[in-house]
């Protein structure tokens, strides 16, 4: 626990972007976790722990690289986490991959499928198994799936995206049918409609700047979830009391319609 002189809680983000992974980071430093990040890209995860170290001091975040598609570096990164900063408190699963524009099925290669559901799917299945023997150990510990609107649809397009993403789902029911009763409290999340990141969020803006959309723009919280009200969802879930536990809850913007069939 060398990084983690004061025995802080730990979280894990596992896929820590700029949007949803750093803005829950984010929330739970505020409240005295530290957080480990987990992502591929090393320059993405500096600029990330050193705008947390500006904001909140330093030894409140750590990055660890990682390809969730391959077991092996996975369980490397949470038997680092484990010995640098102490047991996994709580593990938020946020990875995902998908095509912003979607493609059919007889256009979608093998290798993407596999890889996609790899990140959607397979990396919580082994983060999962990483976390539980502490917090089972522990008699607590939260765990968090980010799910997406094609965790409940399979729209055209999206082969490669919503099976994992049902899967996520479906998982994130059986931990809780096997752990809940032992002290954990998995929730499943379904963000329904886009996130005011840097990708989807750009390219909506993109859009809108072209058909001329000003009101959207101008009011753009209304229409795109923003990071910091969804971490503010996490946050909620992880302090839950144990006799109220939600399982699945899904968020919405005000006037989103793009993705949301609601
Ligand atoms: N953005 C949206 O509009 C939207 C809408 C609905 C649901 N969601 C869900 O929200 C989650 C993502 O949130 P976000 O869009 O705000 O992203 P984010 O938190 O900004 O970033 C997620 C990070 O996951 C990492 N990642 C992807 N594949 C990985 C892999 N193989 N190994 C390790 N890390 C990996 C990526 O970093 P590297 O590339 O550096 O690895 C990426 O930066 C996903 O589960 C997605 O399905 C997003």
């Amino acid at each position: 626990m060398s990084h983690n002189p004061t025995s802080k809680p730990v979280i894990a983000i596992v896929g820590a972007g700029p949007g949803i992974g750093e803005a829950v980071a984010r929330r739970f430093i505020s409240s005295g976790f530290i957080a480990a990040l987990l992502a591929r890209t090393e320059d993405k995860l500096q600029t990330m722990v050193q705008g947390i170290t500006t904001d909140f001091g330093p030894g409140t975040s750590r990055y660890f690289l990682t390809d969730l598609r391959i077991e092996s570096q996975v369980i490397a990164s949470f038997e680092r986490i484990r010995s640098e900063l102490g047991p996994v408190s709580v593990l938020v699963y946020n990875a995902g991959a998908r095509r912003v524009n979607g493609r059919s099925i007889l256009d979608t290669s093998s290798e993407e499928f596999e890889s996609f559901t790899k990140i959607n799917l397979f990396g919580a299945f082994w983060a999962t198994k990483c976390v539980l023997p502490d917090m089972l150990a522990a008699e607590k510990g939260t765990i968090i799936f980010t799910g997406a609107t094609g965790s409940l649809r399979g729209s055209a397009g999206l082969s490669s995206f919503s099976p994992g993403k049902f899967g996520l789902r479906s998982l994130a029911q059986v931990v809780t049918r096997e752990y809940q009763a032992k002290g954990i409290h998995c929730a499943h999340l379904v963000i329904d409609g886009p996130v005011d990141g840097k990708l989807i969020g750009g390219v909506t803006r993109r859009k809108w700047e072209r058909e001329g959309e000003k009101q959207k723009l101008e009011e753009v919280e209304r229409y795109i979830m923003q990071p910091a009200g969804l971490a503010g969802i996490y946050w909620f879930l992880y302090e839950q009391p144990r006799s109220t536990w939600t399982h699945e809850l899904d968020v919405r913007a005000q006037k989103e319609s793009m993705f949301s069939k609601l």
